[in-house]
């Protein structure tokens, strides 16, 4: 078998409607600006107008990446993507992205892993591509996490905000080199024991409501630095690398103080992590798309860089990908 690796061809986003500020959140919840932002560097969020749904913005985000890709979705052959937040709880809001670009063949499915679920949606599309089950792909993360937020519980709707990112990828010839383009190595964990530090008390088989997020801030905390610094490790040495090649680490944008001791527990100089999170808020699977199309756009992700991607998310569930522009 021909070696592949699975090439980024170009990236998207989508943000919803206006942001929305610290000072006008407090209008409505007891909270500050002042507090938000030390505790998680967090200054604005976007949050999706009603009528507006996950697909929606996935589109928005899917026709960018194909632009900047020059291909269009009768170029690819798998979708999938990464929500916490699908428009139903079937069919998989993939489908309904499937529709909406006109595409009746391929095959579209969802990925649910929460925040960490554009590291697992892109893992999973790099496996199909590599092993010949398809030849290019759309994966997307999206997410309208405020329909799942409490607004009466400050320890948490303050945190997150709603977007969507995609990028499009394309099996092409590599040497096997960590000179290739494309994606290098990726590692994905999960650890059940974890279910229920970040959750949602809804669902269909156990409430048959939606439910809100609950959270216990300071063991999520812990672990997501532990694990994230750990992961990061692992996938570079399964590639055979080291940090110092990594021009750029792209991590889930969950809160500053995370990706700041992220970075020091790995050497990382602060200069070379992208940061998002002060104007997304934490948007969940769609985070490290966002901050993907960011760097991308305004020019420090180019051709021939190594960008690291990492994420940790409810389960708990975490990983790395690494990739070659
Ligand atoms: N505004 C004002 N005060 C608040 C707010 C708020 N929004 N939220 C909590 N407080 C108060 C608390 O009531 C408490 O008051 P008290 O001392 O009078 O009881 C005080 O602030 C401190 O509360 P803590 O929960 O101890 O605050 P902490 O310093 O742990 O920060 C935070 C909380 C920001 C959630 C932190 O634990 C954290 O960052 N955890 C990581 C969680 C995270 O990022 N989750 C995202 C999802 S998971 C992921 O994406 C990886």
């Amino acid at each position: 078998m021909t070696l592949v690796r699975s090439v980024i061809q170009g990236c998207g986003s989508f943000l919803p409607g206006t942001p929305v500020s610290n000072a006008e959140l407090a209008a409505r919840v007891e909270t500050s600006d002042d507090w938000i932002v030390s505790r998680t560097g967090i200054r604005q969020r976007y949050i999706t107008a009603e009528g507006t749904n996950t697909s929606d913005i996935a589109r928005e985000a899917a026709l960018q990446a194909f632009a900047a890709a020059g291909m269009t979705a009768q170029d690819i052959d798998l979708i999938v993507l990464a929500t916490t937040t699908p428009d139903q709880t079937f069919p998989a809001t993939a489908t309904v992205l499937q529709a909406q670009l006109g595409m009746t063949h391929g095959v579209a499915f969802d990925v649910q892993a929460v925040c960490s679920g554009f590291v697992y949606a892109l893992a999973v599309a790099d496996n199909f591509l590599r092993t010949g089950m398809a030849r290019a792909a759309l994966v997307v993360g999206a997410e309208i996490f405020t329909r799942l937020l409490d607004w009466n519980d400050r320890t948490t709707c303050v945190l997150f905000g709603d977007g969507a990112g995609a990028v499009v990828l394309k099996a092409e010839p590599a040497t096997g080199s960590t000179a290739d383009r494309g994606i290098l190595a990726s590692r994905l964990h999960s650890d059940g024991r974890f279910h229920d530090a970040l959750y949602v008390d809804g669902g269909p088989s156990s409430t048959r409501t939606i439910g809100v997020v609950h959270m216990h801030g300071k063991e999520v905390f812990r672990h997501a630095v532990e694990n994230m610094a750990a992961v990061v490790h692992e996938v570079l040495d399964a590639a055979g690398m080291t940090i110092d090649q990594v021009d750029w680490l792209v991590p889930h944008q969950a809160n500053k103080r995370i990706l700041d001791s992220t970075a020091k527990k790995l050497g990382l100089d602060p200069a070379r992590v992208i940061v998002t999170v002060d104007q997304h808020a934490n948007t969940s699977a769609a985070s490290v798309p966002l901050a993907l199309s960011v760097a991308v756009a305004d020019g420090r992700i180019r051709k021939g860089h190594v960008v690291l991607m990492e994420a940790m998310g409810g389960g708990f569930t975490w990983g790395a990908c690494l990739a070659r522009w």
